[in-house]
Parts: C-alpha cells; structure tokens; sequence
C-alpha cells in the first residue's frame, strides 16, 4: 500500500500549487488511503520560538494550533529528534489529547539541511497499528516534503 502512495505522493509535490495547498493535499491522501489513519497534520517550528505551530492537515479541527517544546508527543519530537511511535496514548504520561477517539499516535521529524523544523503528526483511532513501515514511509514524504520547503 505504501509502495503504491510514493508516486501519488510525489506527484502532488510536483505540481504547480503552493506550498500550503500541496501539503494539504498530502494529508488527505494519506487521510483517505491509510485505513488507520484518521488525523494527518503538519507542525512547523514557529519562528524563533520554542514551539511548534499547526501548518494544513486533514481530520477534525484540533485546540492544538501550538504546542510549546518538550509539551506532548509533538513537543517532546521537536526536541528529541527521533521518531515516536505511541501504540496507546493512555499509556504516556506527556500526552496531549484532540479527541476522544484517538487511541494511538506516530510523530515523525522533518530535516531540512539536517535541522529539525517540524514534523508530520498521524492519529489513529485503532489501537497499535503502527509498523516500521509507516515509519519508513512517512520519512520518505518528509523527506520530499523538505525538498520543496
Ligand atoms: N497528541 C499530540 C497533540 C497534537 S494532536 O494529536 C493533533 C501530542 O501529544 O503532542
């Protein structure tokens, strides 16, 4: 499945709309083709500021537009620099929770020129759903995602 989102993926990063309108277009790729994906989102540093600012994503509208460093799972990746995968968020001590109805969470970091500038957010009302595989694969669209940032 994943295999087969990597050219979708790199055909929306290609075309002509602007930033903001492809990495939308993005999460709600991922949003309707990836069963256990039920929130995408982006969050970019903000600024000089030690916080991460909400940028497009699919799902329902979240309070958490900004998230201080160190604060949740998004927080807590904006400093570690390394991929965090939540099989149960009932489960984590620093947890920020949108809804009700998420069970588990994959926040995975965003480089541009080896900086650490923000990070693609996935929740997933299915409770362990997350392999490496989604790992691998949401690091390559990071990874595409930087080239065009
Ligand atoms: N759960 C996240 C907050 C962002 S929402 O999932 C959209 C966290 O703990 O950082």
């Amino acid at each position: 499945m994943f295999t087969s989102l990597q050219p979708k993926v790199l055909s929306i990063l290609k075309s002509k709309n602007d930033v903001d309108a492809k990495l939308q277009e993005v999460c709600e790729l991922l949003k309707k083709e990836v069963a256990h994906y039920d929130w995408v989102g982006f969050y970019f540093k903000n600024g000089d500021k030690e916080e991460l600012k909400l940028g497009p994503y699919a799902g329902a509208p979240t309070d958490h537009t900004v998230i201080p460093f160190g604060k949740g799972i998004c927080g807590q990746v904006a400093v570690s620099n390394q991929n965090f995968v939540v099989p149960d968020v009932k489960a984590q001590d620093n947890y920020i929770a949108c809804s009700i109805t998420v069970k588990s969470e994959i926040v995975v970091p965003l480089f541009v020129n080896g900086k650490n500038i923000g990070q693609i957010d996935i929740d997933s009302n299915t409770l362990d759903p997350f392999t490496e595989d989604d790992e691998r694969f949401l690091e390559f669209v990071n990874g595409e995602v930087a080239k065009i940032l």
